[in-house]
């Protein structure tokens, strides 16, 4: 609706007099002020297609922005061929373009779909993303520089120049150094502000240097832009040329300015610093509610907490493990890779064994993390089970039906499992960094969780021990648990403040 009508519609309406007549001027004072338009890009969004973490955010974060009656909130994606075929039926097909790209056009296709008040719009480029798999290909560099372009190039095609592109991650890194090397320059986009957001530093999108004018289409005097020790940094140029950087958690952005956990890029982010900020992630609490998610055995609340005995029951058994209540188990759901704190896991693992609890780990990754993890199942028959698999349900399963949820990171951005186990009431044991800092407070200070701060195994273990000896202590693990599954960790207060860096951005 074009706000001219919204006003009208007002108008119509307005009565005479008092206080009704002040808060209906009110109202049409919002409706007069044009929608601020926000344009979120990324490569990949819940419901339709993910891989992980930042799928959830930007399908959550654009969900809970679209709720604020002042902005249009539309967010753009590559069209995979892994988009879920039960939104892709829907689709509505709006025309297609030619997008530049070095010296050749490729054709894009535009799809659109509107859902809870978000458009979406796809971009379709079978050549380029009709494949199994999101990520990995040796052309991912040209891959997404074409989105990127085609994202700049749709905007005429939809007579839509937002006033905010956020663009997340290295893959959607190039809309910004576009816009600041070759669209600035035309009428349309030259008021719109960049904000790039890192969901992990560690994925900077480096290429060799010979492909920027080919591949990329960026003259090659702008190269210092993009350049970084001897490759072309997608990441870097994204941080320098936006008007603001953001990071998933305040205690991340700081720790980026640290070259223990910058992979290289601290210099940057400092002299960038003053454009930077962080803000805590939420999760989607209407998805991930353990009294009506259907994956659940039963579903159950802080103030009923039959349901998650039986979900523990169901799920021993569905794992062949020992049925047993009073035996602790703990659960990690993790990416199989060095960066999640695996070694600690390694290191302690068969110590913690010896007590009486249960372990069972789901994840997908690195060949040497998933040979080890499947040996020690066989080697701990009835204690450990492995699941080597990325599995959305049993996740859930496993969130619901365990007590302790172990993510001892060595970095981490913000990390949104331990904030989902904490609302299913599996108490988070984290290390205390970025997001896991962020969002998980120690017991002992009255918090909603365990916490340790060094990257040693044997802090983990100790803090592990105080748990498994608190889990026997009924009436404290369930206070605990409670607080664990009452902590706010929705989008409202998020959302709140990427608002306010957006209308920061526009002053
Ligand atoms: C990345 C980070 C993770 C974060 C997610 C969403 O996957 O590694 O910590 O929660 O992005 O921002």
């Amino acid at each position: 609706m074009k706000t001219d009508q919204i006003t009208s519609a007002f108008v119509e309406i307005q009565p005479s007099g008092g206080a009704l007549k002040e808060k209906t001027t009110e109202r049409a004072k919002i409706a007069i002020e044009p929608k601020k338009k926000i344009l979120l890009v990324a490569s990949e969004a819940t419901p339709f297609v993910s891989t992980g973490g930042l799928a959830e955010v930007v399908g959550s974060l654009s969900k809970a922005l679209a709720r604020d009656e002042r902005l249009d909130v539309r967010v753009m994606l590559p069209l995979y061929q892994d988009v879920k075929r039960e939104f892709r039926k829907d689709f509505r097909y709006l025309g297609s373009l030619s997008v530049p790209l070095g010296w050749r056009n490729q054709y894009c296709g535009v799809f659109e779909y509107r859902k809870e008040g978000v458009i979406f719009y796809f971009l379709d480029n079978e050549y380029y993303f009709k494949r199994p798999g999101l990520y990995g290909y040796y052309d991912d560099g040209e891959r997404f520089a074409f989105f990127c372009r085609a994202v700049m190039e749709v905007l005429p095609f939809l007579n839509f120049y937002p006033e905010i592109l956020h663009c997340h991650d290295w893959q959607a890194a190039l809309c910004t150094l576009y816009l600041k090397t070759i669209y600035c320059f035309r009428r349309e986009y030259q008021f719109i502000r960049a904000l790039f957001t890192v969901h992990n530093i560690e994925y900077q999108g480096k290429f060799s240097l010979d492909i920027l004018e080919d591949l990329f289409g960026i003259p090659n005097y702008f190269r210092p832009l993009l350049e970084y020790d001897r490759c072309l940094n997608l990441m870097k140029g994204a941080i320098e040329c936006s008007e603001r950087f953001s990071t998933v958690s305040p205690s991340y952005a700081g720790e980026i300015k640290d070259p223990f956990y910058s992979c290289g890029l601290d210099q940057i982010v400092r002299r960038n610093e003053h454009k930077l900020c962080g803000i805590l992630n939420g999760i989607d609490c209407t998805s991930y509610d353990p009294k009506t998610d259907k994956a659940l055995f039963e579903n159950y609340d802080a103030n009923d907490l039959h349901g998650k005995a039986v979900c523990k029951e169901e799920l021993q058994r569905m794992l062949n493990l020992p049925v047993k209540a009073e035996t602790p188990l703990v659960a990690m759901i993790t990416r199989l890779v060095a960066h999640k704190g695996l070694d600690l896991v390694k290191e302690v693992i068969e110590q913690a064994l010896r007590s009486d609890m249960q372990f069972v780990i789901l994840g997908t990754g690195d060949r040497g993390y998933e040979g080890y993890f499947t040996d020690l199942s066989r080697r701990y028959p009835g204690k450990v089970v492995s699941i080597i698999s990325f599995n959305p349900d049993l996740s859930r399963k496993l969130y619901s039906g365990a007590d302790l949820f172990l993510m001892p990171s060595k970095s981490e951005p913000c990390g949104l499992s331990q904030m989902i186990a904490s609302r299913y009431g599996a108490v988070a044991l984290v290390r205390e960094t970025g997001g896991l800092k962020d969002s998980i407070f120690p017991v002992g200070a009255g918090g909603n969780g365990f916490t340790f701060r060094d990257f040693c195994a044997h802090d983990m273990l100790y803090v592990l021990n105080e748990a498994l000896s608190l889990y026997r202590d009924k009436e404290a693990w369930t206070a605990l648990m409670r607080r664990a599954m009452t902590t706010d960790f929705s989008w409202e207060n998020s959302a709140r403040k990427y608002k306010d860096l957006y209308f920061d951005m526009l002053k």
